[in-house]
C-alpha cells in the first residue's frame, strides 16, 4: 500500500508523521472519507466543500490547491488499485513546538491521504443482517458540525456498543432526542411512512450520504422531515437505518435491545441502499 504523507507517496508502512505534529498532540486538525464506488469517488465535491467550512472554522487554509488535493485523492487511489473502497484524508495544523495557541510562526498544514479496498460484497452481507444499536448520552462539544480528528467520546460509544454486542452507538440528549451515530447518521421510518433525521445545525454532523439519501428520497416521492425524534420514537418506529461514506445506508434492528418492527431490515432502507448505488454509476 502507498499513501500520501506531505507531499510524496511513501510506503504505507513508512507513512509517519512528526511527534510535534498539532493533530498527534492536539487533535488540531479536520478530516474526511470519500467513498469509491466502481472506481468513482462518490460525491467528492460535497466532501471537499465540507472540507472547506471545518478548514475556515479552524482558521487554516488549504494544505494544497482544491484541484492538486483532488488529483492527490486521485492518484493514491489509482496507486492502491482501490475500485472499491475508502480514500482518507486529514489536515493538521502542522508541525510547531507544543502550545495550544496557533503558533506565532507560519506553519505548512500537514496532509495525510491513504486509501484502501474494501469488499462490496462485505458490505452488502452487513446490510442484509441489519445493525444493532444502543444509546449513550450526548457527551461531545457543541461543534460537532466540524469534521475534527478529535473524536475521543465517538470513539469510547462505539466501543460501549461493541462491549455490548452493537455495532453503533446514538448519542442521545437528556430529553431523549437521537442526534446521531459514533460515525453515523441517524434515521427513522415513521408509522405514516416519513423518512425522519435530525436537523442538520450545530448538533450533528452534515453527512454527505445523508444530503444524497435526501436527494434520492425527493425523487422516489417520499416525504423527509427534519425534525428532533426520540428513542422512543425510533423503538416504535416502523424502519431505522444510519448513513455515511462508510455504511452507505445500513438497516438498523434494534436499539437497545428492543427489535425495530419484526427485527429484520426495512424495505425502505433497503431500496434507498440500492438506489444509492444506481446513482454512484
Ligand atoms: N464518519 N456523523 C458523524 C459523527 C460522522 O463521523 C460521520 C462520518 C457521519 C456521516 O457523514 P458522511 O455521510 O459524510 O460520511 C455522521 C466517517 C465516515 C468516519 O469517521 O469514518
Amino acid at each position: 500500500r502507498i499513501a500520501y504523507v506531505n507531499g510524496r507517496y511513501v510506503r504505507h508502512a513508512d507513512a509517519v508523521v512528526h511527534v510535534e505534529d498539532r493533530g498527534y498532540q492536539l487533535a488540531d486538525g479536520v478530516y474526511e472519507v470519500c467513498e469509491i464506488a466502481r472506481g468513482f469517488i462518490i460525491d467528492m465535491k460535497g466532501h471537499l466543500d465540507r472540507l472547506d467550512r471545518s478548514l475556515s472554522e479552524l482558521r487554516m487554509g488549504w494544505p494544497l490547491e482544491r484541484s492538486a488535493l483532488e488529483l492527490v485523492m486521485r492518484e493514491v487511489i489509482r496507486r492502491n488499485h482501490v475500485r472499491n473502497g475508502l480514500v482518507y484524508l486529514q489536515v493538521t495544523r502542522g508541525v510547531s513546538p507544543r502550545d495550544h495557541a496557533f503558533p506565532t510562526k507560519p506553519v505548512r498544514p500537514a496532509l495525510v491521504v491513504t486509501a484502501k479496498r474494501t469488499d462490496p460484497r462485505v458490505s452488502a452481507r452487513k446490510a442484509e443482517k441489519g445493525m444493532a444499536v444502543i444509546t449513550v448520552p450526548e457527551n461531545r462539544w457543541e461543534r460537532v458540525d466540524i469534521k475534527t480528528i478529535g473524536l475521543l467520546p465517538n470513539v469510547l460509544a462505539r466501543q460501549a456498543a461493541v462491549d455490548a454486542g452493537a455495532q453503533e452507538a446514538w448519542f442521545v440528549d437528556p430529553d431523549g432526542t437521537v442526534k446521531e451515530g459514533a460515525s453515523t447518521n441517524a434515521w427513522i421510518v415513521s408509522k405514516d411512512g416519513v423518512l425522519v433525521t435530525h436537523p442538520a445545525d450545530f448538533g450533528i454532523l452534515r453527512g454527505i450520504t445523508r444530503a444524497t439519501v435526501m436527494r434520492i428520497a425527493a425523487e422516489h416521492d417520499l416525504k423527509v422531515e427534519e425534525r428532533h425524534f426520540t428513542v422512543e420514537e425510533a423503538q416504535a418506529a416502523r424502519e431505522a437505518f444510519v448513513t455515511s461514506a462508510t455504511s452507505v445506508v445500513t438497516p438498523v434492528i434494534s436499539i437497545d435491545g428492543k427489535a425495530i418492527a419484526n427485527g429484520h431490515p426495512g424495505s425502505i432502507a433497503r431500496s434507498l441502499r440500492e438506489a444509492f448505488f444506481a446513482i454512484a454509476e
